[in-house]
């Protein structure tokens, strides 16, 4: 590891995206921007049942339709292949069957046929013409999960320690009691697109890609060429929150018709089947018991959950992920199930595990608070573990009762009565509710590669992709830090899988993975310039060492003395060379078992709302956010992360599920207008605290990476503030309306 950086004019600085005047100008070229003189569009025919046989297809009609050059299905889109299983952390999807692989229908919106037309409207009509013959049989899409058969006989372990059916049994104050969260839809404002383009022998694939290198893997792996032959493209991302981090089948039916056709072709996924065929988070089922002593020291953790998934697929949510390591407790068992649903397959959303599971456990924690009538904030100080009790380690860098109190203090928790709907303002009824929260901080493998121009720019190449987190510009203030240049002079170029392999965007790791390799990128390139700037004739430094010279302020210098100091430009000019260059790599911490810390960002949430049960009226009116996840490389990005996180746990809590209509298995509120999420008019007042420890364990600058740890704890928050203001515990999320209307379980 490099040495520690600690000042710097650029690191830390609260600073405007670079991209954000192509963004605002309409210039960013979003995958579905892409066009070409010859470009046909594709619709999908999609399943109108959701299980059963496809018996015929007739796309006799449609064939004929005006512009229409193709109707593609199971017998003539062409041979696809499954993915090999992958070493490590690469070739992943959650959706292993190729599109139109066979006949089976395993889900509703399943993919049938595809139309390949002149125009989209006559795509879409030609897909919707397609006539298809099913044999149906029984699905089932209930979100009863606990207690139905699993996928496996047994339920999984995921973590174990002591003997907690022995600490339940000797307990006196226990808690027990089950936390469901529904199936839950990634709605990023940019369509799922794929515009593919077949030439040569090689597909150049825009794709909208929270992992341009893994895409290409995969999709090389199902269209059965070399991944040479393919390249994909992420130039810029209307938003992911998980649902882009892996290919669908989509992308294999866009690069399919543009083979066979030769022809590019774009394929743009509607709302709807935004719902059906590129992955949601899965309803889940937990039950969560806690023992403890009357003093509130916890004995024993039992969490059980119960996820869907689809058919052929197995997605784990990995609700405990949190549960090991968050309290101090002897004793902890945490176990989980699949149960298989005639459903698209599930994916990973915006803090998977950790979200749905803090909700739960963090509900739980109040509810044991209440009955051993110990606060919510000192319950949690009292149970704070020295190390990671799930595996010995010892943390990397936590500040969890800093968060705790820090939040206590700026919410003004002291003046809480924690008597049921004591508290009163303005007339309506308040609640006040907290949680704890954490998420894992980790790296995965990085390269990237810094030059620096003649012309006195710099340019810095990385196969990641700024899904809209700040990626670009936290790669910009790095080589600014290392070389001096200012941000309007540094070009980052991301979201190409043909560039040095970059992280995925996703586990909010993106942040601490490129940061090792782009530093080493630059002082590489620096260290390169400085030799470069003593190979010529005419150098000003006859005499001196590379080690004697420095680079700083855009300029080479003698170590110390700003007199004689040489431009880039100048420098390269005397040497007559265009450019220079240095490539750096960093290996990856996630899923090493040799690593030797703990590594997780953690936080605590506050959230204050108001209740009129007159008019049964339930708002959330503050969240209070206190974040420990290292250094923020560009504090004005990650407040807007933790920002926009915690308007998505509003949503979370009180508004999004996608209903599964039992009868035909379709998701029926498949729209933006059906789909209630939180929106400016729901957001409160945010208050957002990061606790600035660096953690140097995981790269130079400290840095950890923020986006989904401003999601979690967030709804057991507003849950358990939900209970104060009205007496009502909800366990079902989303909370509703008519849940606070009719008392069914109070606590
Ligand atoms: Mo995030 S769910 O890892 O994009």
């Amino acid at each position: 590891m490099q040495e520690q950086i600690k000042a710097s004019k650029f690191i830390g600085i609260p600073t405007p995206r670079i991209d954000g005047p192509v963004k605002t100008t309409g210039r960013a070229m979003y995958s579905s921007d892409h066009s070409f003189p010859d470009l046909v569009y594709a619709w999908p025919t999609t399943a109108t049942i959701a299980s059963g046989t496809v018996t015929r297809i007739d796309a006799s009609i449609a064939e004929r339709m005006p512009g229409v050059l193709a109707v593609y299905h199971h017998d003539n889109l062409g041979q696809l292949y499954r993915t090999p299983p992958a070493a490590g952390f690469s070739m992943i999807l959650d959706e292993h069957r190729p599109p139109l692989e066979d006949t089976t229908i395993r889900y509703y919106g399943q993919y049938v046929a595809v139309a390949v037309a002149s125009t989209v409207e006559q795509a879409r009509a030609a897909a919707e013409a397609v006539k298809v013959t099913y044999a149906k049989t029984a699905h089932d899409t209930s979100d009863k999960l606990l207690g139905t058969p699993l996928s496996e006989p047994r339920p999984k372990v995921a973590t174990k320690r002591g003997d907690t059916a022995a600490a339940l049994a000797a307990a006196t104050i226990k808690h027990d009691a089950v936390y469901t969260t529904p199936t839950e839809t990634h709605n990023p404002i940019e369509l799922h697109a794929s515009v593919a383009v077949f030439k040569d022998g090689k597909f150049t694939l825009y794709e909208t890609s929270q992992a341009v290198v893994n895409h290409r893997d995969v999709l090389a792996a199902m269209l059965g060429v070399p991944p040479q032959d393919v390249q994909v493209i992420t130039r810029y991302l209307g938003s992911g929150f998980g649902g882009k981090l892996w290919p669908w089948p989509h992308s294999l039916l866009a690069a399919s018709c543009a083979r066979n056709l030769k022809r590019p072709v774009k394929l743009v996924v509607s709302r709807s089947m935004m719902f059906q065929s590129v992955g949601h988070r899965p309803a889940i089922d937990q039950r969560i018991r806690l023992a403890a002593t009357s003093e509130g020291k916890l004995t024993a953790i039992e969490q059980d959950y119960v996820n869907h998934t689809s058919l052929d697929d197995d997605y784990d949510e990995g609700c405990g992920e949190a549960s090991g390591f968050i309290y101090s407790s002897p004793n902890v068992l945490v176990t989980g199930g699949l149960a298989r649903r005639n459903v698209g397959t599930p994916t990973s959303m915006r803090g998977p595990g950790a979200v749905p599971g803090l909700y739960a456990l963090e509900s739980a924690m109040d509810e044991l608070s209440l009955k051993l009538k110990i606060d919510p904030v000192q319950l949690r100080l009292l149970n704070e573990p020295e190390k990671d009790e799930s595996t010995g380690q010892p943390f990397s860098s936590r500040h969890m009762k800093e968060c705790l109190t820090t939040g206590a203090e700026k919410f003004g928790w002291s003046k809480r009565n924690s008597d049921v709907g004591s508290m009163r303002r303005d007339g309506l009824t308040l609640g006040w509710g907290m949680a704890a929260c954490t998420w894992i901080a980790a790296r995965t493998d990085s390269e990237a590669t810094v030059e620096l121009h003649q012309d006195g720019t710099a340019r810095v190449i990385c196969g990641t992709q700024d899904i809209g987190g700040g990626t670009y510009t936290l790669i910009a203030q790095i080589v600014a830090h290392e070389t001096g240049l200012p941000l309007d002079r540094i070009e980052v170029v991301l979201g190409d899988s043909s560039l040095p392999p970059g992280p995925i965007s996703g586990g909010s790791w993106a942040t601490a993975s490129v940061t090792p390799a782009v530093l080493e990128a630059a002082q590489k390139a620096a260290k390169t310039l400085l030799i470069t700037a003593l190979g010529s004739a005419d150098t000003p430094f006859k005499g001196k060492k590379a080690e004697e010279l420095e680079l700083v302020d855009g300029t080479v210098r003698v170590k110390g003395q700003s007199s004689g100091a040489v431009s880039i430009t100048e420098t390269l000019k005397l040497a007559k060379v265009k450019a220079v260059s240095g490539t750096g790599k960093s290996e990856g911490t996630f899923g090493n078992p040799k690593e030797k810390f703990s590594s997780h960002s953690y936080g605590a949430q506050f959230a204050e709302v108001t209740w009129q049960p007159e008019i049964a009226r339930l708002r959330v009116s503050r969240i209070v956010t206190v974040i420990d996840a290292g250094r923020m490389i560009n504090p004005r990005a990650a407040r807007n992360q933790i920002e926009g996180a915690v308007v998505m746990g509003v949503g979370m809590a009180l508004f999004e599920a996608t209903e599964y209509d039992q009868r035909t298995g379709a998701p029926i509120n498949a729209s933006l207008a059906d789909y209630v999420m939180a929106v400016n008019a729901d957001t409160p007042d945010i208050d957002v605290t990061f606790l600035d420890y660096p953690d140097y364990n995981l790269n130079p600058l400290g840095a950890r990476g923020v986006g989904e740890i401003g999601l979690a704890g967030v709804a057991a928050a507003i849950a358990n503030a939900v209970h104060h203001a009205t007496g009502v515990r909800v366990r079902n999320l989303p909370i509703r309306i008519e849940d606070l209307l009719t008392p069914t379980h109070t606590a």
